[in-house]
């Protein structure tokens, strides 16, 4: 790296941001000798893919397609990942000799450890030069007549910086203990771009009064659920917790909720609970319906549902019309309405950020201000809980760091 007189270095990349998106576009913009530069205010490179996938991070999803993602231009994305697929980035994990397994619904995990991708991610960038600066606080950041100027503090020191390319790969808002902040959205704002409304995503729903204590009572009891919210519906475990639901199908879904909204729990999809309670009350009516129910769902939430319609010591012959409904409904088709969510504390990912409109789904590169890029969760681009998020980020930086390198 050349550093021009004076403490000022000129670079042809700067990123902004040592994360999945950060580090893989740095790679791709230093393909052709261009000098990159990728600080991070965080002591480490890639501190959330380090605790992703509970410690093995789940890279990718072998069924990532547009449909699985949410923005506000659901097409923005299709091209990114169109041209820098799940498959482009198994292959990288292929060639590090990195041993990987798919967990359920084509999720794939590291074998041994999340640090295994953080590695390949410092590798590909040691391969073309690109440095990494850690501890390093971005001051000011603004336009030069070619390129950009920006001021940093690093080991105590102020230091001039400028750059042709701006890479912003700043994150999300999730999990600020861990170092999320608010910088990527006050670049683009600076810079004139518009942020849409941002809110906490895959993170699980919170409830009051009666529901709270009723998911407390129950806290650590999982079931198969197929949990809806208007149109969209999941099937995948669910939680219950001493703070409300959580579980993968509680956390798809908390995308999509918004306040005062309902959401509807079937904790039996594919078995009609009505169909069954007739059949044992003509068939089984000697039997105890929590004998027979336990068959199908947890013991405790048995006697929990039980316990709520009186019916704790019934017999399946006892069970008048209106309580088999009442109960039938009650596995089938629950309906809550969550006070909240757990918020950015939990939260695994931000819904909303940086306007797609304002730049080219081809390259990320902002459209009224060339040089300026943004990807990665910043982006108003939201993947599903699998894998996906992070096939964002691989897909966003692969498509800005090869249309800065194709371009030097
Ligand atoms: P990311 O957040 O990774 O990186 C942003 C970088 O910018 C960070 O290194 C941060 O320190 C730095 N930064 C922020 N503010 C700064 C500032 N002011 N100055 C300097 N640097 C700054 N996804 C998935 O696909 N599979 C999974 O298994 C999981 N698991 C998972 C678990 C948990 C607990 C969380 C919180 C999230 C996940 N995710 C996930 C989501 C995934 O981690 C997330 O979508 C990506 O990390 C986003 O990558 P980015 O590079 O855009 O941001």
């Amino acid at each position: 790296m050349s550093t021009a007189s004076g403490q000022t270095t000129a670079l042809d990349t700067l990123v902004i941001g040592a994360g999945a998106a950060g580090m893989q576009a740095a790679a791709f913009a230093g393909a052709q000798g261009g000098r990159v530069l990728v600080l991070d205010h965080a002591k480490a490179p890639g501190e959330k893919i380090r605790i992703s996938g509970g410690g093995r991070c789940n890279f990718t999803n072998l069924y990532a397609e547009p449909k699985n993602f949410l923005s506000q231009n659901p097409h923005f994305a299709k091209s990114a990942l169109k041209r820098y697929t799940q498959w482009d980035f198994i292959d990288l994990v292929v060639r590090h000799g990195i041993p990987y397994h798919e967990k359920t619904l084509g999720q794939l995990f590291c074998d041994t450890s999340a640090k295994d991708i953080i590695r390949l991610l410092l590798d590909e960038m040691e391969a073309v030069g690109a440095q990494l600066w850690l501890k390093t606080r971005l001051v000011s950041l603004e336009k030069a007549e070619t390129g950009f100027t920006a001021t940093v503090e690093r080991e105590g020191q102020h230091r001039q910086l400028t750059a042709r390319n701006v890479v912003v790969a700043a994150g999300g808002k999730s999990i600020p203990k861990m170092g999320a902040s608010n910088l990527g959205y006050q670049i683009a704002e600076q810079f004139g771009l518009a942020v849409t409304e941002t809110r906490p995503a895959l993170v699980p729903l919170t409830f009051t009064d009666g529901l709270l204590e009723h998911c407390k009572s129950l806290a650590g009891v999982a079931v198969d659920a197929r949990v809806s919210c208007g149109k969209t519906s999941f099937d995948e475990a669910m939680l219950f917790t001493h703070r409300g639901l959580s579980g993968p199908s509680i956390l798809q879904i908390s995308s999509y909720w918004r306040e005062s909204a309902g959401v509807r729990v079937d904790m039996a999809p594919g078995w009609s609970a009505e169909d069954d309670l007739r059949a044992w009350r003509t068939q089984q009516g000697k039997k105890q319906i929590s004998t027979l129910l336990s068959e199908r769902l947890p013991a405790r939430l048995v006697e929990s549902l039980l316990g709520e319609a009186n019916l704790t010591a019934a017999r399946a012959g006892d069970l008048p019309d209106k309580k088999l409904r009442a109960l039938a409904e009650r596995i089938n088709a629950w309906s809550v309405l969550p006070t909240g969510t757990e918020g950015y504390r939990t939260a695994e990912v931000t819904l909303g950020g940086v306007d797609t409109r304002a730049l080219s789904s081809q390259t990320m590169e902002a459209r009224d201000l060339p040089g300026l890029y943004f990807i990665g969760e910043v982006v108003d681009v939201t993947g599903w809980l699998g894998g996906y998020n992070f096939q964002w980020a691989w897909s966003s930086g692969w498509a800005a760091g090869t249309a800065i390198s194709n371009r030097s």
